[in-house]
């Protein structure tokens, strides 16, 4: 047991799943995991362990927000042994190709700020995905009919920005969408050795304003999960 995870050692696998909402950790785990026990309900995180195609896997929720994702992501890493770690969530367009319902693939991602600032204080830091899980998801999505984009993301640190420069700036800048948690996670991967990716589901468009309606975000996030779950066991 951890300070915010209440499984108990072995409880939780190798490989990690992590949606922001913990809803949607017990509705994946529950929809596409055999055998899926709950692991981990510290705070209404839910957190599950079973099996995808004989492989053993965990979904745990990581909150929203960098901060959230880190507490979870450094006691998975730290204190489970966690070697993979797969973001699943939703991101803002921020670009015209880019359409909602689409999945974003993030090579890396650009930050204001991170909760590692303190550490880089006057470095840039490009937190980037890793490449073997990324290449397995990009051909992953190839037998899907979802629209698929792989580049660069902007994790921020705010929903309501009070900033809007920052955001056009982004999308000047050729950033794909817009969300709270990957730059964090792949810098965390980094420090530790293990394996890293965020893929996202767009959810809105920060241009258009058009916003997927709650009832349609099942189907897309469900493409989500398993371009996840076959990328992590290629
Ligand atoms: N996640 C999904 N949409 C977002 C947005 N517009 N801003 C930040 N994070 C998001």
């Amino acid at each position: 047991m951890t300070i915010h995870i209440g499984a108990a050692p072995g409880q939780i696998a190798e490989t990690v799943l992590m949606p922001g909402d913990p809803y949607r950790a017990r509705w994946a785990a529950e929809t596409f995991l055999d055998g899926a026990e709950l692991v981990n309900e510290v705070r209404g995180m839910l957190g599950f362990t079973g099996t995808y195609r004989g492989n053993r896997v965990s979904i745990q929720g990581s909150g929203m927000g960098m901060p959230s994702l880190s507490i979870y992501a450094n006691e998975l890493i730290r204190d489970y042994g966690v070697k993979t770690l797969i973001r699943v969530g939703s991101i803002g367009g921020m670009q015209p190709q880019v359409k909602v319902r689409d999945v974003i693939i993030a090579m890396t991602c650009t930050t204001v700020a991170t909760p590692s600032s303190t550490i880089f204080r006057d470095l840039n830091y490009s937190p980037c995905a890793d490449y073997g899980l990324l290449e397995a998801a990009v051909a992953a999505t190839r037998k899907r009919d979802v629209g698929v984009h792989v580049g660069g993301i902007y994790s921020s640190d705010t929903f309501y920005d009070e900033r809007p420069d920052l955001n056009e700036q982004m999308t000047r800048h050729g950033i794909l969408g817009v969300e709270m948690e990957a730059a964090e996670l792949y810098t965390l991967a980094a420090r530790h050795g293990v394996r890293a990716l965020g893929i996202m589901t767009v959810s809105d468009h920060l241009q258009t304003g058009e916003a997927l309606p709650s009832d349609q975000r099942e189907k897309t996030f469900g493409d989500m999960i398993e371009i996840a779950l076959e990328a992590a066991f290629a």
